[in-house]
Formats: structure tokens, sequence, C-alpha cells
């Protein structure tokens, strides 16, 4: 049985409600304005047949998207999906009654981006080694043999790299079963270095005819400069585990971000659109309208990249990151682009927030970029009685963000500027720069 819909209502995410003896279904990969017909017959409904197809819509897409839960907008096109991003932005801060509506960076590539690609390892019918990526919402792996968000250079590496795991009878890790030793192809490329870091990861430290492994692979000379083992026994799907034993090379790559260079190792965060990031930084800083004697907060730091960027326009910085291993990588960035003007810390960033302002340090101006869960209030209220001039809020989630700025209202601060910057195209990511000042006449209220 099947049911035609026509004029269908699409919002942001490219899916759409479908009504059927009064029950209501979910229908993914639609354009707003289709017509598009359903089956009902299997076990979930699904979209067999656009029937009038949105102009947006674009046929040369990823072949995999159908089935893979990595990309939201392979079906469309980047003008359109750039366009979709501006309308929720907008939308979604809308309270806010911004002089200049939230305008967004698009990116010249919107495939072949990632810095950092992995994949899920399995065996196939024939009993051949695989890749994969996860199906949406759920742990059946779909089989991939490319992606179109890695680099072109990724995805030979990976091909390659499966037929030695086959040739070598490696067996990969069945998440039933929880027996075998391959679970996940990690890569890391340096765009500007062409630097290239294979993670090998593996349930446990047993990894039987690794030597062999490695010696194949570096005899096809595919441009590996460092392979790494990653011991990963846990029953998740997070991908690395925290332990690791370097097979070939140093262990880490570089990369370099316009004047600067990062070290960069497997565990450490790292945006993953490397041209993305120059955009992203270029951006912050330029609103940061940074002195010469001022003391910059870079708070949830990772390896350092802002605090580095930053470090040239000020007298200090205080960079501040949970993750042990990255405060490692950010001092050794500081010293190999010889910084001597930044102070990394290991600590959660809100405790480290109250610290200081339990201790009236003088700070002039908070970069901060957390995680997509967001900051917290205790972090914000102690940042409020710091009282820095200007706060740079970098958010990977605009929900938390939104949830977040209340709690800067709340102490006296107001949304001058908002800006996007399309670091993950093809997908519904999007990261914003959003521009905290003190509320001159509130504050005069309030406090
Ligand atoms: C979105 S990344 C930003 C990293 C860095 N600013 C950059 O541009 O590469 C968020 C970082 O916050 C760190 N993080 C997560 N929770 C934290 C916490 N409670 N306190 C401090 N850092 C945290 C993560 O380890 C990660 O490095």
């Amino acid at each position: 049985m099947g049911k035609e819909f026509k004029n269908i209502m699409v919002g942001y995410e490219p899916i759409c409600e479908v009504r059927l003896d009064g029950k209501s279904y979910t229908i993914s990969h639609v354009v707003d304005k289709e017509d598009i017909y359903v089956d009902f017959n299997g076990k979930e409904p699904y979209l067999k047949k656009i029937i009038k197809p949105s102009e947006e819509r674009i046929y040369d897409g990823c072949p995999f998207f159908k089935e893979c839960g990595g990309c939201d907008f392979q079906h469309i096109r980047y003008s359109y999906e750039v366009a979709l991003k501006k309308k929720y932005l907008n939308d979604l801060f809308a309270f806010l009654s911004l002089r200049n509506p939230i305008e967004i960076l698009s990116m010249y590539e919107d495939l072949h981006y990632r810095n950092k690609c992995q994949m899920v390892y399995k065996l196939s019918k024939s009993k051949k080694v695989v890749t994969g990526l996860y199906e949406e919402k759920t742990h059946k792996i779909v089989p991939v043999t490319e992606c179109l968000l890695h680099p072109t250079k990724v995805n030979q590496i990976i091909t390659a790299i499966n037929h030695i795991l086959s040739k070598n009878k490696i067996l990969p890790y069945d998440e039933r079963t929880r027996l075998g030793v391959l679970r996940h192809i990690f890569i890391r490329y340096g765009f500007n270095t062409k630097q290239v870091m294979l993670v090998l990861v593996t349930n446990g430290e047993m990894f039987p005819g690794r030597n062999n492994v490695v010696k194949d692979i570096l005899k096809l000379d595919l441009g590996i400069d460092t392979i790494v083992q990653n011991f990963n026994s846990r029953d998740t799907s997070i991908v690395l585990g925290d332990r690791e034993r370097t097979l070939y090379g140093p262990g880490f790559i570089y990369e370099t971000i316009g004047e600067y260079k990062f070290k960069i190792s497997s565990q450490s965060f790292f945006q993953i659109n490397t041209m993305g990031m120059k955009k992203l930084y270029d951006l912050a800083l330029s609103k940061a309208k940074l002195q010469p004697m001022d003391t910059v907060i870079d708070a949830y730091c990772g390896v350092g990249t802002i605090s580095i960027f930053a470090s040239k326009y000020v007298k200090k910085v205080i960079g501040v990151e949970l993750n042990k291993q990255a405060v490692a990588d950010a001092k050794i960035n500081a010293k190999i682009n010889h910084i001597a003007n930044i102070n990394f810390v290991v600590a959660d960033a809100t405790d480290f927030m109250i610290q200081l302002s339990e201790n009236r340090t003088n700070i002039d101006v908070v970069i901060l970029d957390p995680p997509r869960e967001g900051s917290t209030k205790q972090c914000i209220n102690a940042i409020g009685k710091l009282k820095p001039r200007r706060v740079i809020y970098i958010s990977c989630e605009p929900k938390t963000l939104k949830r977040d700025l209340y709690f800067f209202f709340d102490n006296g601060y107001k949304v001058e500027y908002m800006e996007a910057v399309d670091m993950f195209p093809r997908t519904i990511h999007i990261e914003c720069v959003c521009v905290l000042t003190k509320n001159e006449k509130l504050s005069k209220i309030i406090f």
C-alpha cells in the first residue's frame, strides 16, 4: 500500500511528517514543497518516489546517503543548504532583534573537507575486510567504500588498507559476540602539510600479524607518516580508547594554519575543517578587538589554537582545557611557535573561572569555545563577576548557545553581533561566533 503526499512541509531538518490511518510517520531525505510517494508495505514506511522534485534537489550526491547516517544534505544544492542554515539561525535568534541578520560564511569546498576521518570495520559476505559507517541512530554498519567528506587521498588509503587487512586475515570485531580484532580506522590528514596519521583501533592490545600489516602498509608507499594502534575493548560506539602504542613514526603529525604550526595526536581535539578553522579564528579575533595590554582567557582551548592566534595581539593569554593530552600538545604548540605569553592550565573551565573570580583576577576578554553541550550557568556567572570587556562565544550547537545567552543576560551582557561559519557542509551542524559586550544601561540598573 502506498500514498501520495503533495506540497510537503520540510523545516531545517530534511524530514517531513506524513499521516496514514491516524498514525504519524517521519520520512527523511525530502525537500520543502515536493510531491512524494510513500510506500507503507514494509516494517517502516519509506520514500519510494519523488513525484514532483524540488528545483534544489541534486542527483550526483553521495550514493550511500540514504543508508549512512553521516550527512543530512547530500540531496540538495550547497547554496540552498546555506540558505536553510541562514534561515534556521535567524529564526532561532530572532528574539535578539539584532541590527543585522546573521550571515553565514560558506565554504569554497563543501566536500572532501574533513581532516579527521573514521570508519568502522566489518567482514563482508565474501569474508573480506570492508569499511562502513553506522546507519542513522543505529549500530547497523552500512558498507561504504568512499566518503565524499573525506579527502580523496584518505579514501584511497582506506581502500588499500582493507586489501592488506584481508590479505593478512585480520578479523573485524563483531559487536554482538565482542570477538574479533579490528574495530575502526581513524585517519588524521594535514591539508597543508600533507602529513597522514593512521590509527587502527583494535579490541584490546592483541593484534596478531601486526608487524606484517605495518610492513605491507609501508611497502605501498601511501604517504603515511605515522601508524598508531589504539586499544578499545569497551562496549561503546566511541571510536578511540584511552591507551595506544605507536607502531611506526612519531605517533603524531603536524599541521599549519596561517603562520602557525600545530602538533596533533590522535586524541586531541582539532577542528575538523582545516580551511574553515582559519576563517573561524580570523572572524572571532577580528570581533574580539584585542588591545596590547589585555589579558585574555581562552576557555575550552583544546590544543591551544585560539590562544596561539590571539597571543600576538595581547599581553597575556590563559588557556584552560580539561583534556591533559590536549594541554600537553598546547604547551608544545606554543613552544614550536616561539610564543611565551600563554599559560595553559588543565582544569574544568567552570572550576577555573570560579577560582579566577574568587581571586578577582583582571580579565579583559574571554573567548569560550565549549563542546556541543555548551558551557554552564556557574561558569557564566563567574565570567560575569570577572566583568571582561568582551566575550566571544564560539558555539558548535546553536541550541545550547541560545540557552547560555540567557545566563549572560542575567550577568548584564548583551549580544552585539553574531555570524556563522559553515564548518560542517552537508550536515545540519553549524558554528556560530557570538559577540557579547557589557550592557551598560542594564548594568547601571542591576549592579
Ligand atoms: C569545541 S572544542 C574547542 C577546542 C579549541 N578551542 C579549538 O578551536 O580547537 C571543545 C574543547 O573543550 C574541551 N572540554 C570539554 N569539557 C570541558 C570542560 N568542562 N572544561 C574545559 N574543557 C573542556 C574538550 O576537550 C575540547 O578540547
